[in-house]
Order: structure tokens, then sequence, then C-alpha cells
């Protein structure tokens, strides 16, 4: 444990020992601050602490863990209030895909797994099409990792805080392709403003990775016309990445 409180301090440190352990403390902040990453909130204690214990624990540095630590207790934006669970993805480290969808609905909150409702379940099924699952091959994440109320779209503050997670996830994981997911996700990792329409059918390089967009899979369970167009987006997958087409099931 660390002590961060001054008065605390006091009472059994001498001046220049508590400003030692003071810078040592500010110190390890700015390690979490390169975590956690920036926002446009302003962070607090709660926010660097469980980083800054994890850093000082003198366990070897393992970024994912610190990751996991910082996203777990986030409160970088108003979506922290209202969560049950934080959703910080799931599946293989150094997945062939990585795909990434909008933010947790009320499943995702209620379990703290991403993609587990029904639009989860039919992603399973695209993904099985061509020999991909979280078990195997893939690791499923979102823009955001905190429930947005009455599933509504994130807003725009809330994906700044919030992207700096989803951007070193894909860094630390090196995915050999990364899959979009819904206008969300193209919007905020590739910065365009185009609709899914338009940015399916295109590979784009997201520092060094294949990106591929596709349409969400709850949008699709609305609007049965684009079935045939992901079914083409997944055999493209499967082109670029050497992979079977085993078909729908
Ligand atoms: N929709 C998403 O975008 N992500 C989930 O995790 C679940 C549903
Ligand atoms: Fe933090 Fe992201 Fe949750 Fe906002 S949505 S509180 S930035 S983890």
């Amino acid at each position: 444990m660390i002590p961060t409180n001054t008065s605390g301090l006091r009472r059994y440190m001498e001046k220049d020992e508590r400003i030692a352990v003071m810078q040592v403390f500010s110190d390890l902040c700015d390690q979490a601050k390169s975590v956690i990453g920036s926002s446009p909130y302003t962070h607090t204690e709660l926010d660097f602490r469980p980083v800054a214990e994890k850093l000082s624990s003198g366990e070897p540095e393992d970024a994912w863990e610190n990751l996991k630590v910082a996203v777990a207790h986030c409160g970088k934006c108003k979506l922290c209030s209202t969560r049950n669970h934080t959703v910080f993805g799931e599946g293989v480290i150094h997945p062939l895909v990585m795909v990434v969808g909008e933010g947790p609905g009320a499943e995702e909150d209620a379990s703290g797994r991403p993609f587990v409702g029904r639009a989860g379940q039919y992603l399973d099924k695209w993904l099985a099409s061509i020999g991909l699952s979280r078990e195997t091959n893939v690791f499923i994440g979102n823009i955001v990792k905190c429930r947005p109320p009455e599933n509504r779209v994130p807003e725009p503050d809330e994906i700044a805080a919030c992207i700096p997670y989803v951007r070193k996830q894909i860094e630390l994981l090196q995915p050999k392709l990364l899959l979009l997911s819904g206008s969300t996700a193209a919007h905020a990792l590739l910065e365009r403003v185009e609709g899914v329409g338009k940015l399916r059918n295109q590979t784009f390089d997201y520092h060094g990775i294949p990106t591929v967009v596709t349409y969400h899979p709850a949008g699709v369970l609305r609007n049965p016309e684009y079935r045939r167009p992901v079914w083409e987006d997944m055999k493209r997958i499967a082109q670029i990445l050497g992979l079977p087409i085993l078909g729908k099931s």
C-alpha cells in the first residue's frame, strides 16, 4: 500500500522522506497515466491508485495486466457511474482477428463479457463460418468498455476518453487482421465519416494491420438485407488470411 496522504505520512516520516515517497508515487502516477491514456476528464487518485499499486508491487511489468487493472477501475468518463461491470474484452492473445464492436449492452454489462447477447451469438456464427472463434484465434473488444444507458450510441467525449484503451489493446495484441463491426468502431479507429456501405469492401491499414469494416450484428439482425454483404466480407477476410471457407451453419 502506498501512503499518498501527506498528513498520514507526517506522523512517522521526516520531511525529506515524505518528499521522496511522494516523488515515487508521482512517478508511478506518470507510469500509470501512460497505461490509462489521456482524456478530457480530470484524473483522480482513484484512477491511478490501483495501477500505481500494481506497478509498485514488485511483480514483473506486464502491460496487458496493467491495462486490465486500469479499465476495471476506470472513472474517466460519465459511463462509469451507470455501469455494473466494465467489459475489457475476451479471446486469445496475439489472435488472427481482433473484432471491435461499439460498447457493452445489457447482457455484457451484467456479465462483464463482450458480445454475449443475441448480437454476440450471431457474430460468433459469422466467425465460425471461416474457422474463427474467441476460444481459438480471435479477440473481441469494444470501443467503450462501459454500457451506454439504454444502449444509446456512445457520445464523442466518452469515445475520446475510452479509445486509448482499445488502441493499446490492438498495439499489445498485434492481430493479423482487425475487423471493425459497425460505424462507431469504423469511425472512431479509422477517423473516417463514411457509412459502413462505403467503407466495407476496402482494406485499410491501421498502424500496419490490415483492417476490414463490416456491419454490426445487431444492425444485421434488424436488416436482413445486410446478411449477404456480411457473408461477402467474411469470405474476403478468409481470403486475406488464407482461411478455409466452411460456410454458413
Ligand atoms: N454490441 C457491441 O457493440 N458490443 C458488445 O459487446 C455487445 C453488443
Ligand atoms: Fe473508463 Fe471507458 Fe468506462 Fe468511460 S467507458 S469509464 S473511459 S472504461
